[in-house]
């Protein structure tokens, strides 16, 4: 790192005052000066946005408020129902995680979240991002929130060499200088606003960087190189099929998948291992099989090349059997696609 630093309260008064007039309107945020947004909301959608884009999470966002205003109403949900909302967001442990931390702030807190950053951390499901957000953003608690737009503003701002992941705890570091007892929660939002809106990760709009005088990354000439990365070894790449068997009332089989594992607990179709795939020697029952095209999806740890294969048959107890729009809307998204591949109405025709 080069010898000058960065001015960090003069980072810090210029980064509030951009955020004061530009924060983006998201839906579980309140406005700059409005009261704070209740912890419920908060920790809802940090969750949320631990894993997807704010565009992404904004229609969850919304389907999950209306459906269960309050934690204590999602805490008294069933598991189905909400790992059937969670659909689509992947990830489905943290559907989970989320229902068990519901559960313990409705059974364990009379229904109200804990307000410090240890307390929430001790709730099940919450980890280091999420406690220091919610502190930070529902309590205004000095909390140092570091998620990848956090780490990566602080890459840029430090000129940092390392490559993460090993630049991580230097990272925390760094984002820590920042953290003080003014405006805590306005503080962490606008880092994120900046990594989101400015400090893009492919081409950051340096030029309308209100701290772009600060930024030593900006003075080597090509910031967009922070932070600078270790080469990732390629995903795996899996085959395999998906099984779309439909019955003489035009409903789909769906199973509970086992509850550990991949997209475990959730809704899914049969399908054959996905490891070797030999889609039709697997086929889970006896049946006159078409072809319908495969699918692609690429989960965290591979990706999959999904063959669908389809038959019409008489319904057996193996199975649940669903209208295909309710598994439609229930099925994790890869399902959702192998779905659509097999173009039901074409079975009848
Ligand atoms: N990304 C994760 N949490 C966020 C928040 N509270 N505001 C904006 N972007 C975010």
């Amino acid at each position: 790192m080069p010898d000058v630093s960065p001015d960090i309260d003069l980072i810090r008064s210029r980064l509030l005052a951009w955020y004061d007039a530009h924060a983006r309107s998201l839906p579980w945020r309140a406005a700059v000066g409005a009261p704070r947004t209740e912890p419920y909301r908060v920790w809802l959608s940090e969750v949320m946005l631990q894993q997807t884009t704010v565009p992404h999470a904004t229609p969850y966002f919304h389907a999950f408020t209306t459906r269960w205003p309050t934690v204590s109403d999602l805490a008294a949900a069933e598991d189905a129902e909400v790992m059937g909302a969670w659909a689509g967001l992947g990830y489905y442990a943290r559907a989970r995680n989320l229902l068990a931390c519901a559960r313990a702030v409705a059974g364990e807190h009379g229904g109200v979240f804990p307000d410090t950053e240890a307390a929430l951390l001790a709730l099940p499901g919450v980890g280091a991002y999420t406690a220091a957000a919610v502190a930070s953003i529902a309590f205004d608690r000095a909390a140092n929130v570091v998620d990848g737009n956090v780490e990566r503003v602080m890459a840029r701002l430090f000129a940092v060499e390392t490559p993460v992941p090993a630049a991580r705890p230097e990272l925390k570091r760094l984002a820590s200088l920042f953290v003080t007892d003014e405006r805590p929660g306005d503080w962490a939002q606008a880092l994120m606003d900046l990594g989101a809106t400015v400090c893009r990760p492919k081409s950051p709009s340096c030029g309308t960087c209100s701290v772009a005088s600060e930024c030593l990354g900006l003075a080597t000439g090509d910031p967009a190189r922070f932070p600078m990365k270790t080469k990732k070894a390629d995903r795996p790449h899996r085959r395999g099929a998906a099984y779309v068997l439909i019955d003489d009332q035009g409903r789909v089989a769906v199973e509970t998948r086992p509850e550990k594992g991949l997209l475990g607990g959730m809704l899914g179709l049969p399908t054959s291992d996905w490891a070797t795939g030999e889609p039709i020697a697997a086929a889970p029952v006896e049946a006159d099989w078409r072809e319908a095209g495969a699918v692609e999806h690429v989960f965290t740890h591979f990706s999959l090349t999904l063959t669908v294969m389809t038959a019409r048959v008489d319904a057996d107890g193996d199975y649940r059997w669903m209208p295909i729009e309710a598994a439609r809307a229930a099925l994790p998204t890869v399902f959702a696609k192998a779905l659509d591949r097999a173009s039901v109405p074409d079975l009848f025709g």
